[in-house]
């Protein structure tokens, strides 16, 4: 067993939804929410397959929650066990983040008396990722009656349960099969045609019969038991979807005999293996901070459970694969949030996200041709195909239906997404990708700001209007700090490529000019955007004004805070009017720091981390982090660990209070950021990773890896020193 500071326990049996998300495991394929074996009819169990969407009645397309295949129920008798029915005598619950794998230890006592021990643990292969698996020991502790062992597949599982407008079942089961080896049943969207098959066996002792119940299906053991002695169940099952095959049966019954033969032992064996390997680069140790370290950790093994390295089609949704929240959908989150973990650790799985985008330029090309512009607009969410799902409506803090003006507004992820491409490319030296891929994405952003822009003749400067920028209290606002200065920078950085590549491969260049159809005319046009764009940042006070009039807004200012330590509204804020006010949702001039530090000096830093720190309200838990890192860039120490540990918490202590809905993925990528480029204060200088940092007073070290261009760089900073070594990757 892996030691504490691996492991996020749970010592109250109950149901609990906040629980399921924390304790879901995923594998970047697959996700399921930790409810309980049993499933209980108040828990919200969620089943997902990444890329797979349907729409049916919902408002948006959506990640269709299918059916949950780790049911098991114990009858002894006619009678099913039901733990809530029982008195508790022993209950643990535990994650063990190591290897990616959540134990169950329960211990009960029926009304009758009879004690019953169940104890094991499933997870699902990081190593064949269609695979899910759990093992279990079952003890009749002081009888010995007959028991039931029923295995079963649960095809009545809808997105939205328990709300009653939103409710929807997005699929229906087809081609079920049941016979004594093995249950089967394919799960069909109704709308996108997306077909998931699921394979299931439980291996057990006695006599086991099947059952089609037409929405759900069973696999029963009959036992004989003796008192006290153990039964060990296993249940296999393997989840394969028509993203990767036509032949839903056949394929998925020839993985799943390749398992079997394997067997339980060596798959669990290959699968603590892979995540050994991952942890080796990706752990951060913290000595002296348990609740920081552990938190850190479980941040990182979210970063580790979303991503699918082998799959180039998927992105990673805002909630990774934990729940319903925004509707299974990709955001710049994953580019400007997560992303750097992955660059920085894990480069294959950064370049597979950053595949995502170029898989989808298509569709954000059609979607800037739609909206009347040119080049790539990418949508502000996505899903399989890249076109736009932000829904059109929501509701607002009172709960009232309320305009969501995000999809059409938001335009400040086009230029989120070159940047990452840029910050990829620095950090691995990845070419290949780069002349492939990532240029076509660099050149059609470019191009959709060029666009985009509106002439102001009277002022002769470019401008961009009406738009949202990160800070979503303030919709159609004009010339947004955030999005000008990182368009500005998106079409500077294509035509610096452009140029470095004109100068070093004249081949490489004529075909993207051709390719990409561009001509000296619209060149010139960037230039003279570029020029002329209006940014507006007054140089003389440092002062960045968020957006055109931000500043005669009226003032609020945040003084007091939640027992979770979140913001208070300041007294008389009218929630309905949010763009009157100062207040921020999350950091927007800041972000634009965060992003690109090495755009500012320190002053410029200093000054509006102090001048919109006390106007943020941190609604969104993006926001935390940012100021943590930006606050350790510019020396304000004191508030960098009340931040970094509101980030780091925001699933365990559910500090946004909506963890139900699925995990914050973007936190937990911003939790990383927060310990490596801000206590840790990594910068990239002279072309290797430099490290400027300060430790919080009950930090004694930090301990972690790094890889830069194929190089693995193991850091170690004590209080008054910073050790490096550096080896090469192979
Ligand atoms: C935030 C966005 C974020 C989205 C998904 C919103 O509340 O304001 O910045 O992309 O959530 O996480």
């Amino acid at each position: 067993m892996a030691t504490s500071e691996w492991i996020i326990e749970d010592t109250k049996f109950e149901v609990n939804n906040v629980k399921e998300t924390i304790f879901t495991l995923a594998n970047g394929k697959i996700g399921v929410r930790g409810t309980h074996e049993e499933l209980f009819e108040k828990e919200i169990p969620g089943t997902y397959v990444a890329g797979v969407f349907d729409k049916s009645e919902a408002q948006v397309k959506e990640l269709v929650n299918l059916p949950y295949f780790w049911g098991l129920r114990i009858y002894i008798g006619d009678e099913f066990l039901n733990p809530m029915e029982c008195e508790i005598l022993e209950y643990k619950r535990y994650l063990d983040m190591k290897h990616a794998c959540l134990h169950r230890y329960l211990r009960l006592k029926d009304k009758k008396g009879r004690i019953t021990t169940i104890q094991g643990f499933r997870f699902l292969s990081f190593t064949r990722r269609n695979l899910a698996l759990a093992k279990y020991e079952i003890v009749p502790e002081n009888y010995a009656e007959k028991l039931y062992i029923e295995h079963f597949i649960d095809g009545t599982t809808k997105n939205s349960k328990k709300n009653p407008t939103e409710k929807v079942k997005h699929y229906t089961l087809k081609n079920t099969r049941v016979t004594d080896k093995f249950i089967y049943t394919e799960a069909h969207t109704r709308d996108s045609n997306y077909g998931v098959s699921i394979l299931s066996s439980l291996e057990v002792e006695g006599n086991i019969f099947s059952k089609d119940l037409i929405d759900t299906v069973t696999q029963t053991a009959e036992i004989f038991p003796e008192k006290g002695r153990k039964i060990p169940v296993f249940l296999y099952t393997s989840i394969l979807s028509n993203r990767e095959t036509d032949n839903l049966f056949e394929e998925n019954f020839k993985k799943m005999a390749e398992a079997r033969n394997v067997g339980f032992e060596q798959l669990f064996e290959e699968h603590k293996k892979a995540l050994e390997n991952l942890w080796d680069i990706a752990n951060i140790k913290i000595e002296g901070d348990e609740k920081a370290d552990k938190a850190l950790r479980f941040n990182i093994f979210v970063l580790l459970s979303v991503v699918n390295p082998e799959d180039e089609k998927v992105s990673i949704a805002a909630k990774g694969l934990h729940g319903e929240g925004y509707k299974g959908h990709v955001f710049w989150d994953t580019e400007i949030y997560m992303l750097p973990f992955y660059i920085f650790t894990y480069p294959k799985a950064a370049r597979t996200l950053l595949m995502y985008r170029y898989h989808t330029l298509k569709a954000a090309m059609d979607n800037a041709r739609k909206n009347g512009y040119s080049g790539a607009q990418y949508s502000w969410e996505s899903a399989d195909t890249g076109e736009e799902e932000t829904p059109k409506w929501g509701k607002d803090y009172y709960g009232d239906k309320v305009r969501i003006w995000t999809g059409d507004k938001e335009f400040h992820i086009t230029a989120d997404i070159a940047v990452a491409i840029i910050h990829y490319l620095r950090a691995t030296d990845d070419w290949d990708f780069f002349f492939n891929y990532g240029i076509k994405i660099l050149i059609e952003t470019a191009r959709f700001w060029g666009s985009r822009v509106e002439y102001n003749s009277k002022k002769d400067r470019y401008e961009i209007n009406d738009v949202i920028g990160p800070d979503e209290f303030h919709e159609h606002v004009n010339n947004n700090f955030y999005t000008n200065f990182l368009a500005r920078w998106n079409i500077e950085k294509a035509l610096e490529y452009l140029e470095f590549l004109k100068k070093n491969s004249q081949k490489k260049y004529q075909k993207i000019v051709e390719e990409s159809k561009i001509t000296g005319q619209e060149l010139n046009h960037w230039k003279h955007v570029i020029n002329k764009l209006h940014i507006p940042w007054n140089k003389e006070t440092h002062l960045i004004e968020q957006f055109e009039g931000y500043f005669n807004l009226e003032d609020k200012i945040i003084t007091e805070f939640d027992d979770k330590n979140m913001p208070i509204w300041p007294k008389g804020v009218d929630l309905t009017e949010l763009n009157n006010y100062q207040l921020i949702k999350q950091p927007d001039v800041i972000m634009a720091m965060f992003v690109l530090p090495e755009e500012f000096d320190d002053i410029t830093k200093k000054v509006n981390y102090e001048y919109y720190e006390p106007r943020t309200m941190h609604k969104s838990s993006l926001s935390p982090s940012i100021y943590a890192i930006l606050g350790l860039m510019i020396g304000n120490h004191e508030k960098a660990y009340q931040h970094f540990m509101r980030t780091a918490l925001v699933d365990l202590e559910n500090n946004q209070g909506n963890t139900e809905h699925g995990i914050h993925a973007a936190s937990a990528g911003g939790t990383w950021q927060a310990a490596i480029f801000g206590f840790a204060g990594m910068k990239i200088q002279d072309d290797q990773p430099s490290f400027t940092p300060w430790l919080p007073d009950n930090w004694n070290s930090m301990k972690f890896k790094i890889i830069y261009k194929k190089e693995l760089y193991t850091v170690y900073i004590t209080k008054n020193n910073v050790e490096v070594t550096k080896t090469p990757l192979y």
